[in-house]
């Protein structure tokens, strides 16, 4: 009983992590399988509007969450906050409304299931060094004080950004998010001693935050695709 109640709970967070923004109407089973390798999802704003989120990749692809350990996922999950990376965006109501709220035994059994993952996902046409070049200024000036030099974050500024599956996703919606409008925990969350990540939307125009997207999605060894103003200007 205790059993199958436990994995009901594991399958349900599952599910809530997996928000991939598959079509509703396929399959659970299709569905837990697309979301692994990540997906696109749309958040209403306010009124009419909506913004693209992109959900990572849960495999142990180097696109995917290869440097988190078991307990960085555990961590997250339970918590909202790991040396890897902190919640923002749609990940903060998962957070908040559902893995928090299992056991620490359960969240064990969920990370232990997403470490199993075989590594997945799409191949990419990586980002030319051409396309890196104009974002390296951007992020000295603006991203390196807080993420460094070596991309590696700091612990009383903010996280890695080298092996990020959120600056590596196949979709570059969640990436451009974070640079347009910062990123926050919900309320009650705390991110350690990392300082807040302004929004940049006012601070950067469209080219520029494509630029330094480009520059990260190239650099510290990942083979992430080119990201176009087009696309920052749709997130806006
Ligand atoms: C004042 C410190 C600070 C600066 C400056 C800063 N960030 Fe951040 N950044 C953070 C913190 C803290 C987080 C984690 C926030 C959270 O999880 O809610 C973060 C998160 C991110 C993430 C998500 C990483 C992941 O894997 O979850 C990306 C991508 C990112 N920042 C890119 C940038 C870029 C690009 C710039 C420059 C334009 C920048 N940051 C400037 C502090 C900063």
């Amino acid at each position: 009983m205790a059993r199958s109640r436990s994995l009901y709970r594991v399958l349900a967070a599952l599910i809530a992590i997996g928000i991939s923004g598959v079509d509703e109407s396929q399959t659970l089973l299709l569905r837990s399988r697309r979301a692994r390798q990540g997906g696109s999802i749309r958040e209403h704003v306010d009124g009419e509007k909506s913004r693209s989120w992109s959900a990572v990749n849960l495999t142990s692809s180097s696109a995917g969450l290869k440097s988190w350990s078991l307990d960085d996922l555990a961590k997250y999950l339970r918590t909202g906050f790991s040396p890897r990376a902190g919640t923002f965006g749609p990940m903060n109501k998962v957070i908040a409304n559902s893995t928090s709220k299992l056991t620490a035994g359960d969240v064990r059994a969920v990370a232990t299931y997403i470490k199993s993952l075989p590594q997945g996902g799409e191949a990419a046409t990586p980002v030319t060094p051409e396309l890196m070049a104009p974002g390296e200024a951007i992020y000295r000036d603006r991203c390196q004080k807080c993420h460094g030099a070596s991309g590696r974050g700091g612990i009383f500024t903010g996280p890695p950004l080298a092996g990020s599956a959120i600056v590596q996703a196949e979709d570059p919606s969640s990436l451009i998010n974070v640079i347009l409008y910062g990123a926050g925990p919900s309320k009650g969350i705390s991110l350690g001693a990392w300082e807040t990540m302004r929004p940049y939307a006012d601070v950067l125009g469209d080219s520029e935050i494509a630029a330094v997207a480009n520059y990260l999605r190239g650099n510290w060894g990942h083979h992430a695709s080119r990201v176009d103003a087009d696309l920052v200007g749709k997130g806006r």
